[in-house]
């Protein structure tokens, strides 16, 4: 196997594939040569997905239609994922909602309910129903499996954003779930971290460039590297915690944000 594809003969499951960074880990763990699961509730974006990435790449594909918020759907996807595959190497829990703007007090119960339900509570639910079979993978030497929680700068100390409240909330649940399962899941050798990215063009944004300049403005919060994101760059560092070369990292938080978290009240 050519070092360049590393992932050869391996899974990776990527939830909220059909958008965003989670379309741009799929072009990016296919070219490595990984086999992929494809989960999103939304099905056209599968699919635009998957023909994209089979464009380029001679990989298995398995699409899982799932809403990860409900266990029973995501243990339904359990099921179907080791009908096809005999392993899930890589769980990147990519799936996630911003929930609108709003201080956390102010935030209806429904936003409280929708926003933890699908960012932190959906992240542990597919960890949850896949764990103990990513630790049965002795093949694997000497990593088994390997865990990427997306969190976000706003749920880190110094990017926590009153005006996102719950989903501050959701993604620091998140970033402490990470730091969890990495002491959960070390003894059995499996990696978990996360990846905090700043701001990044996708349609969480709206694709929208001039929304997110808008919203630094008047949140008065400048970039030091003064670029918004593209979601290559977060799939670049995700096949870093992928490779062997990471092997020994975990329980990490590792924030992508140009600077913006450690200048904020600074410049
Ligand atoms: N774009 C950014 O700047 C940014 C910054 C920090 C963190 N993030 C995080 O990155 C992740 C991906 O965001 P994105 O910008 O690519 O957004 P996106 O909206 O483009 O993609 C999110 C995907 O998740 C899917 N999804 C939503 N609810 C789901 C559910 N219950 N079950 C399964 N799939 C579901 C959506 O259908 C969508 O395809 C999210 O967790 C987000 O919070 C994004």
């Amino acid at each position: 196997m050519s070092e360049d594809k590393f992932l050869t003969n391996k899974v990776v499951l990527i939830t909220g594939a059909g958008s965003g960074f989670g379309r741009a880990f799929a072009v990016a763990f296919a070219n490595k040569g990984a086999n992929l699961v494809l989960n999103d509730i939304n099905m056209k974006g599968l699919e635009e997905t998957r023909d994209l990435v089979l464009k380029d790449n001679n990989v298995e594909i398995l699409l899982a239609q799932a809403d990860i918020s409900k266990l029973e759907e995501v243990e339904r996807m359990k099921k179907l994922v080791f009908e096809k595959f005999d392993n899930v190497f890589i769980l990147i829990n990519n799936a996630g909602i911003d929930g609108g703007a709003y201080k956390s007090l102010s935030a209806s119960e429904e936003t409280y309910d929708k926003v933890m339900g699908i960012n932190a509570k959906g992240t542990w639910n597919v960890t949850k129903t896949f764990f103990r079979k990513m630790k049965s993978q002795r093949q694997f030497k000497p990593i088994r499996a390997k865990i990427i929680n997306i969190a976000s700068c706003a749920g880190t100390t110094n990017g926590i954003n009153p005006m996102l409240g719950i989903y501050s909330a959701s993604k620091a649940t998140v970033i402490a779930f990470t730091k969890l399962w990495a002491l959960e899941l070390g003894p059995v050798d499996i990696t978990v971290n996360a990846l905090s990215p700043g701001v990044f063009l996708t349609p969480i944004y709206d694709n929208d460039p001039k929304k997110i300049r808008q919203f630094l403005e008047t949140r008065g919060v400048k970039i030091p590297i003064d670029k918004i994101g593209d979601s290559k760059w977060v799939a670049d560092l995700a096949l870093f915690l992928a490779s062997p070369t990471a092997n020994y990292i975990t329980g990490q938080n590792i924030v992508l944000d140009g600077g913006m978290t450690v200048s904020i009240n600074k410049l």
